[in-house]
């Protein structure tokens, strides 16, 4: 299969005429995922008195990648260290810990280990030394010494951790910060704090159709439709965050011009749950090294990994596979592969069992998949996150400080940095005007 990136517009399809506003709104944020809610929860907090508003398609928060991925707070271990990822990650986590405390939000910090085979020595070596080379280095400011810590073991140490691990596995590095969190308890505690809040407001059901520059007043002309209604109402919104995941092309898209408009590619991870032997005992996540080469760069996936979730129960994956998206945005092409099935199980088992021996096939069944929007298609290099500002006039609407801010390729770990993220983008770059800074 060739994959291609995917360009669509939200506007093109003409479906949704322009129309005038009929109510303002100082933020409009598009999308209820864990990064869409944490921004907005910030605004809340930030602007009392500033109206903010968020709009969700389904009807509820997070049903689309959200609550479809490994719910792991990761360490922080794998970005290139001046990146925001890795920026973001350790900040974004160290924040979550703090508010599960707070909000009682059920959470565990389990560890992780990182197992290699004994050519595989040098992917871990190189991930512990990376923290400390670049600390001593001028990148102390991107994060704080012993932000990341990490140990070096053997394989004989990580067997008596977990002794489940196969004889095979020569050494492994334990990454005590990592751990796991119930997202759908967390973004219900966003949910709650926003509608809560004298200034915030959620529409669930309620999807983006069309966005045009505003001539009246700087802004943004938002028309969104409510349920199955082919009708739509037109809000002003003097700054508006797309955080509208895997749709976000399609809402920036629709205003550039075809040479601008930005592809993107998307990744589909299944899960299996996992009830059967070579897994007893097991509390803490696993992780192989991610496979290099041609076809599965380590930027890519993780690899095929175990995560516990809250009860104990274990679950392996995901695995990494490219789609063919749709040319227009067809919410039912999520919708079906979003669906599970047992096509992936016998690939994962081989994958698995290179170091969890006993894990039978049988015991695998399969669960849900997630989709990775990813700014890069297969076997392309590392892809940090992006913030892109955009303002009316360059798209002939009135000058003024009315910033778009679309956020683009939030994989993972956007889970883990969604608080850091919702920081920056409302500390950073709107406090900037729109400007991305790579410092604070
Ligand atoms: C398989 C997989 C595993 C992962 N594992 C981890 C992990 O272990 N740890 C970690 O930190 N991160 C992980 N991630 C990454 C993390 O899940 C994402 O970065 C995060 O969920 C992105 O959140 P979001 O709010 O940007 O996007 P989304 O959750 O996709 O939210 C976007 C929302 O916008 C809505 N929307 C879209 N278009 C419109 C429109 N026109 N109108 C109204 N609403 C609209 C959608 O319905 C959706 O609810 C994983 C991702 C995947 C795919
Ligand atoms: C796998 O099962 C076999 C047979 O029960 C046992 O001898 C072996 O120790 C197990 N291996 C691991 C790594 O648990
Ligand atoms: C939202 O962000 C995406 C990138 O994720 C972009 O393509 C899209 O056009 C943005 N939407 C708007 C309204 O600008
Ligand atoms: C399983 O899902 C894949 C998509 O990953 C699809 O190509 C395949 O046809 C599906 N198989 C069945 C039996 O539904």
């Amino acid at each position: 299969m060739k994959i291609r990136g995917l360009i669509a517009a939200l506007n093109s399809n003409n479906k949704f005429p322009y129309k005038t506003p009929e109510l303002v709104v100082d933020h409009l944020v598009i999308g209820a995922g864990v990064v869409g809610l944490a921004i907005a929860q910030k605004l809340c907090e930030k602007f009392p008195t500033k109206s903010t508003y968020v709009v969700e398609r389904h009807g509820r928060a997070g049903e689309e990648t959200s609550s479809r991925n490994s719910e792991v707070i990761h360490a922080g271990i794998y970005y290139p260290s001046d990146s925001l990822k890795t920026r973001l990650c350790i900040r974004g986590r160290d924040l979550l810990y703090q508010r599960c405390k707070s909000f009682d939000i059920p959470h565990r910090k389990t560890g992780k280990l990182v197992v290699a085979m004994a050519d595989q020595r040098p992917y871990i070596e190189h991930l512990h030394h990376k923290f400390q080379l670049q600390r001593e280095n001028q990148d102390a400011d991107s994060f704080p010494a012993g932000a990341v810590p990490t140990m070096l073991i053997s394989g004989d140490e990580a067997r008596a951790m977990e002794p489940n691990l196969s004889p095979e596995i020569a050494a492994a590095l334990w990454s005590p910060e990592t751990g796991i969190v119930d997202s759908h308890s967390f973004m219900a505690s966003l949910v709650r704090e926003i509608s809560e809040s004298e200034a915030g407001d959620l529409a669930f059901a309620t999807r983006v159709v069309r966005v045009d520059p505003s001539k009246e007043e700087p802004g943004w002309v938002v028309q969104t439709a409510t349920g199955k209604s082919e009708s739509s109402d037109a809000i002003l919104a003097r700054t508006v965050f797309n955080a509208s995941g895997l749709s976000s092309p399609f809402i920036l898209n629709s205003l550039l011009p075809p040479p601008q408009q930005i592809p993107m590619f998307y990744a589909r991870g299944s899960y299996a749950s996992y009830n059967g032997p070579g897994i007893s005992g097991i509390s803490r996540l696993i992780y192989p090294c991610p496979e290099t080469g041609p076809n599965a760069h380590a930027f890519a996936s993780l690899g095929t990994h175990l995560t516990l979730d809250m009860n104990g129960k274990v679950r392996f994956g995901p695995d990494l596979e490219f789609l063919s998206p749709p040319e227009s945005d067809d919410m039912d092409f999520w919708t079906r592969h979003l669906v599970p099935n047992d096509s992936k199980l016998q690939e994962m088992h081989l994958a698995v069992t290179k170091y969890l021996p006993n894990v039978t096939l049988e015991g695998m069944q399969p669960d849900y998949v997630g989709i990775r929007p990813k700014l890069v298609g297969p076997g392309g290099s590392f892809h940090d996150f992006v913030f892109r500002t955009d303002f009316p006039s360059q798209f002939g609407g009135l000058e003024g400080d009315s910033p778009m801010i679309s956020l683009l390729g939030f994989e993972s770990p956007g889970l883990t940095s969604s608080l850091a993220i919702a920081e920056y983008a409302v500390d950073n770059v709107l406090e900037n005007g729109g400007r991305q800074q790579r410092r604070s």
